[in-house]
């Protein structure tokens, strides 16, 4: 095996997903482990969190019918299966095949409804738009709707959820008037005595800041993997990084004062340095825009990235340390007193900590560690 390889903490993840059990007093969890758990493998993801008993999630949530096809063909839960994407009419022989529960995202769809015309009832789940402006029906219509979906006998309500735009920020006036709005939904549908089964909305950031948002279930993503979905969260609930990307140095050369390394000649050796080449690179999720920025961990020191990212590899400084070929290198995540986790890479490529653990490539493997 190459020796750069995603090393996978399924304790950690245990140990995540338990705490913010805890936050929410033991609340159902669906756990959301579409993208392949964001990077990290789903199958090993769903395998770890099955193992907790009475504990384990309620539901799994998953983007794609395709991803919830191959958790339940994986044969790892029996747990219902919810896919956030809008119900299609060719997927519905798929959905009872594979037990799926596809989201009733739009009020075009109630034609899909109306043409189903077998015996066992079509579970859904509605999702309504209370502001974030991307699948659901609106919340001004909901009533109606969700009206219409309950005279039809073979379709069942089995959930309906809302999804917050801000709840991580600090701000969370819009996410209160998102919440406003949903409960109002509900109270309405609750005054008519419509069933709408499980009541869900809260995301990592509502679940750390907005517990009025728990209703009958949460749905945890990033936080599961490790990660607090923004820097302007509380860090209430204590994670653990499930993932660190490792590999180990492959040669070391001398480079001598004003020479330059690798592509585009953006770094220039202010002295006599060692560089140490490390077999990582951008087709593996590395990416170029660190070059000359990021870091990594030998030996319980950092070390400073050096030239530009390539396909395949990258350079280190690692003047004045005491390394050798094969040591092992953090090129993200956590060793010892040192971090360099997918927060110091999100701050140099602007973005957050999902994008970086779910472009880290299908060429890396992943590792299951403990
Ligand atoms: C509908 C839905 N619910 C829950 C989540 C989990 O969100 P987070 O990863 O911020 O916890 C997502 C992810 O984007 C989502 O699309």
């Amino acid at each position: 095996m190459r020796p750069t390889v995603a090393e996978i903490s399924l304790r950690n993840l245990k140990f995540n997903y338990l705490n913010i059990r805890k936050k929410v007093k033991n609340r159902a969890v669906m756990a959301v482990v579409k993208a392949d758990a964001y990077g990290h493998g789903m199958l090993k993801a769903v395998e770890a969190l099955e193992s907790l008993g009475e504990a384990k999630p309620a539901y799994y949530g998953v983007a794609l019918t395709e991803e919830a096809i191959e958790l339940r063909k994986s044969k790892l839960t029996s747990a219902p299966i919810l896919t956030f994407s809008p119900v299609k009419e060719e997927e519905i022989p798929e959905y009872f095949k594979f037990k799926i529960i596809p989201t009733f995202a739009s009020s075009s769809q109630i034609k899909i409804l109306k043409k189903y015309k077998g015996k066992k009832p079509l579970l859904i789940h509605v999702n309504v738009d209370t502001g974030m402006g991307r699948l659901g029906i609106d919340y001004r219509e909901a009533l109606d709707i969700i009206k219409e979906i309950s005279t039809l006998g073979n379709v069942k309500i089995d959930g309906i959820y809302t999804h917050f735009a801000t709840s991580d920020e600090k701000n969370k006036s819009f996410a209160n008037i998102q919440l406003g709005r949903f409960k109002e939904v509900l109270n309405e549908l609750e005054s008519e005595g419509i069933e709408t089964g499980i009541v869900h909305a809260a995301n990592s950031g509502a679940i750390l800041d907005l517990p009025d948002a728990y209703f009958d279930m949460v749905r945890p993503g990033i936080s599961l993997y490790g990660y607090y979905p923004s820097l302007e969260t509380s860090e209430s609930i204590k994670l653990k990084p499930v993932m660190k990307l490792v590999s180990q140095i492959t040669t070391l050369k001398k480079v001598r004062k004003g020479e330059s390394v690798s592509y585009g000649r953006i770094y220039f050796a202010p002295k006599n340095i060692v560089a140490a080449t490390v077999p990582v690179g951008y087709a593996d999720g590395y990416n170029r825009l660190l070059s000359n920025k990021s870091k990594g961990i030998i030996k319980g020191s950092q070390v400073k990235q050096i030239g530009r990212v390539t396909m395949d590899r990258i350079l280190f400084d690692v003047t004045g340390k005491s390394v050798n070929i094969g040591n092992r290198i953090v090129l993200m995540g956590r060793e010892g007193k040192q971090n360099f986790d997918a927060w110091e890479w999100s701050k140099i490529l602007n973005t957050i900590p999902y994008e970086i653990t779910c472009n880290i490539s299908k060429r890396v493997p992943r590792v299951y560690v403990d």
